[in-house]
């Protein structure tokens, strides 16, 4: 029996909404096979950002405003769902939705006398069910840090589908999935690894210093195309200190969000980057995501991969709106160039870079819907498999 789930993402960029229409097909036991029918994105009206930015500061905050916001993304989800549907004719038999991340914090912390981690997406699946008369699935995370899990990544799921290679003679390769949205995380998955020996983490700041230095400088939300990067000069002090921190040392598990690099780290990099010219900034905020990257690879990931044998071949497979900038891509191939890593696009593996994770999501809700634990225990830290999300019934 196949069918067909709308993935709806809204990631940490506060970009829009991604959402993919994927058909799913599982035989018995076996994982599901997938074919991805349609994808559309729809960026946020700029006063939703503005209010969604808002709420991320608590400073900002106000509790009413919080609860409108998650009635007014159910509102977004379900109208972006439903253009796509309509646009490419497809009829949906489920939703899901990973809403809008407000706050995460993966790693316990004492909190009123106990250990607590905690994470809090926002996007009201009711409504969504409401206005489309669909079963949605939403609310992802909890049940993994419920299990004792950081609550992310949860996207390994779909790159071990769709990335292992299980190649028989020696031929098959190592993979590492390294999507690149407001922050950027990687999936490493061992050629012919099961589920258990994938490994994957949060290497550090995708796109979001670099957007929030192009918003500051130059009054723009991104750098389209890397192209003021690409006419500055790289700070090669400023990335050795910054490059120091503890997050980037630290071992994985681990994640980010903009608790890390969000709105003071950024004043920071500002502050250490004072008399640079603007462009050289921009070039630089550049540079910290590719080489974090490739630093977070040489430290955890080729350990793992193994002692180098040359018939073992390793791809490196970009997705995430940071594909499209094509200064930080050169600059990634040249950090990884040395550890005889290729690198590829999502988009010949058949998933556009910017619908991967939206596709992931679809991918997850069919998993709950028939009952079955999504989350990778080795990924995240759980202590054990979990059924992820929550339903909503029209
Ligand atoms: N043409 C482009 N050139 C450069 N950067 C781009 C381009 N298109 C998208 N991006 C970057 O991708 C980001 C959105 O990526 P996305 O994968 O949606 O992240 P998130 O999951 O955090 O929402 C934008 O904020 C921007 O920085
Ligand atoms: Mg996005």
């Amino acid at each position: 029996m196949s069918m067909i789930v709308a993935g709806v993402m809204s990631g940490t960029s506060a970009d829009g909404i991604n959402v993919a229409l994927v058909r799913l097909a599982a035989r018995g036991r076996e994982r599901p096979r997938h074919a991805l029918l349609a994808h559309d994105k729809y960026p946020f009206p700029a006063p939703a950002r503005r209010l969604i930015l808002e709420m991320m500061n608590a400073e900002l905050a106000r509790v009413a405003d919080l609860a409108r916001l998650n009635f007014l993304l159910g509102e977004l989800y379900a109208e972006a769902v439903a253009r796509t549907a309509r646009n490419h004719r497809v009829k949906i038999d489920l939703v899901g939705c990973h809403g809008q991340t407000l706050y995460h914090q993966g790693v316990a912390e004492r909190f009123l006398g106990r250990k607590l981690a905690a994470t809090w997406q926002t996007g009201e699946g009711a409504v969504i069910a409401a206005r489309l008369g669909l079963p949605v699935v939403s609310d992802f995370r909890p049940a993994d840090i419920a299990a004792g899990g950081k609550g992310a990544p949860l996207v390994p799921f779909l790159d071990y589908l769709l990335y292992r290679d299980h190649s028989a003679g020696g031929n098959a390769l190592n993979r590492i999935a390294q999507n690149i949205g407001g922050i950027a995380n990687l999936t490493a998955i061992p050629a012919g690894a099961s589920l258990g020996q994938v490994l994957a983490f949060d290497t550090g700041p995708g796109n979001m210093v670099m957007d929030a230095v192009m918003e500051e400088l130059f009054g723009r939300r991104y750098d389209r195309d890397g192209k003021v990067a690409a006419s500055g000069r790289v700070l090669d002090e400023v990335i050795a200190r910054l490059l120091g921190a503890r997050f980037f040392r630290q071992k994985p598990p681990r994640t980010a969000g903009r608790e890390e690099f969000g709105r003071e780290y950024v004043g920071r990099f500002l502050r250490i980057c004072h008399g640079a010219s603007k462009a050289d900034v921009v070039a630089t905020a550049t540079a910290l995501t590719a080489r974090s990257i490739a630093d977070a690879v040489r430290r955890f990931v080729m350990p793992r991969f193994g002692p180098r044998r040359p018939q073992t071949g390793c791809q490196m497979i970009v997705s995430g709106g940071g594909a499209k900038n094509s200064t930080l891509l050169a600059m990634l191939h040249k950090e990884i160039a040395p550890f005889g890593i290729e690198l590829h696009f999502s988009d010949e593996f058949g998933v556009p870079a910017e619908a991967k994770e939206a596709v992931a999501f679809a991918l997850l809700a069919h998993e709950t819907w028939h009952r079955r634990p999504s989350n990778v225990p080795s990924a995240t830290g759980a202590k054990r498999a979990a059924i992820l999300g929550k339903i909503s019934y029209a």
